[in-house]
């Protein structure tokens, strides 16, 4: 793996990222075979957002690959409920351990993370920016159960405003030739305007529907996610959202026999229990897949990387970017750093635009 530190998983190459998938695969048919690969290694899962899946399956795919774990999911039994900087946090812990993970509500932590870890660091979601290993999840799941990755009609529906999983997922499904995209969204909640471009970059396509039922008849895999109260600034604006879309048995009926129907979980109320039984639902399968591809992720990560010191990168502290939801807004003394891209400077953090600031 090219890569120290796994922030966005399109830091990957294709061939990398197949490599990855392979081995999944492989654990999942022999998982005894990989039984010691990481004997005698420290895992910490550093989770300052709940978390059931993201952070079990790292635990259990670190224990079942013979290693050992550390960690808290609750940010308030530990020194940062003191004022512990996540500089601080991340600096004594990758002193302690071969690998972190975090996951955090603001946008770029995974990143500003990794400039004081000494020991690679997986991003387990930041914010509403990536969730990288869901991803790895989801094409884990379509390799097993599609078969292909490309020449797919990928419809997503609910909250794609603020879910960092459709995020990651487009980015990547964009990648293999001929996928095409269906958002299926209010206006509200619709898909950010970076990904659709990103998309189109990448030479697919992509339409905007308002309801399920007319995308359903040409879908191959019909992503739902939950609305995500947490990223609502009032209960007033998450109440207008909630309840749109609701996949049941009758709109079920209108997709293709071979449909796949995946969720990265928790489910709220978008997708009616009476779905679980149909054998096109996938997202409980969907969950040990993640397991596989986080066994295969933290053994070549460690094999590959172990321990070596951070790369720290040189700027002028005291850089906030204009996204309220970005880790510069919070931690001060992270260094300015920026990218440049074909649509201008974004942040290096959270990739939001910066050039009102830069100016
Ligand atoms: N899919 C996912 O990230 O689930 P958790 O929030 O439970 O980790």
């Amino acid at each position: 793996m090219s890569v120290r530190n796994l922030i966005d998983l399109n830091q990957l190459s294709l061939e990398e990222l197949d490599d990855i998938v392979d081995m999944a695969c492989r654990i999942s048919r022999h998982p005894s075979h990989y039984s010691s690969a990481c004997r005698d290694k420290l895992m910490a899962t550093l989770f300052y957002e709940p978390s059931t899946r993201t952070q079990m399956s790292f635990q259990s795919a670190m224990l079942r690959v013979g290693g050992k774990i550390i960690g808290f999911d609750n940010p308030n039994g530990t020194s940062i409920a003191k004022g512990e900087s996540l500089k601080d946090t991340v600096t004594v812990l990758s002193g302690y351990t071969d690998i972190l993970t975090i996951r955090h509500p603001l946008e770029g932590a995974a990143m500003a993370a990794s400039l004081y870890s000494g020991v690679p660091v997986i991003n387990a979601g930041d914010g509403g920016h990536l969730h990288p290993t869901q991803t790895l999840t989801d094409i884990v799941t379509l390799r097993n159960v599609v078969g292909h990755m490309d020449k797919l009609v990928i419809g997503m529906c609910g909250d794609l405003a603020n879910g960092r999983t459709v995020h990651s997922l487009c980015r990547s499904m964009s990648r293999y030739g001929g996928n095409s995209f269906v958002f299926i969204s209010t206006e509200k909640l619709a898909m950010p305007q970076y990904i659709k471009d990103y998309i189109t970059e990448m030479g697919c396509e992509y339409t905007e529907v308002r309801t399920l039922e007319e995308a359903m008849p040409y879908l191959d895999v019909l992503y739902m996610t939950r609305i995500q109260r947490e990223r609502f600034d009032s209960m007033e604006e998450y109440e207008a959202q909630k309840g749109i879309y609701v996949l049941d048995s009758k709109k079920m009926a209108l997709g293709k026999t071979d449909l796949c129907v995946l969720h990265p979980l928790p489910r709220v109320d978008e997708i009616a229990y009476e779905v679980d039984d149909d054998p096109r639902a996938w997202y409980f399968k969907q969950t040990q897949y993640g397991m596989y591809g986080r066994m295969a992720l933290i053994t070549k990560m460690i094999s590959e990387h172990g321990s070596s010191e951070p790369v720290r990168r040189e700027g002028t502290p005291g850089f906030t970017c204009r996204n309220p939801k970005c880790i510069t807004r919070f931690e001060p003394y992270l260094p300015h750093l920026t990218v440049d891209t074909p649509k201008g400077c974004v942040c290096g953090y959270c990739e939001h635009g910066v050039e009102a600031e830069a100016e």
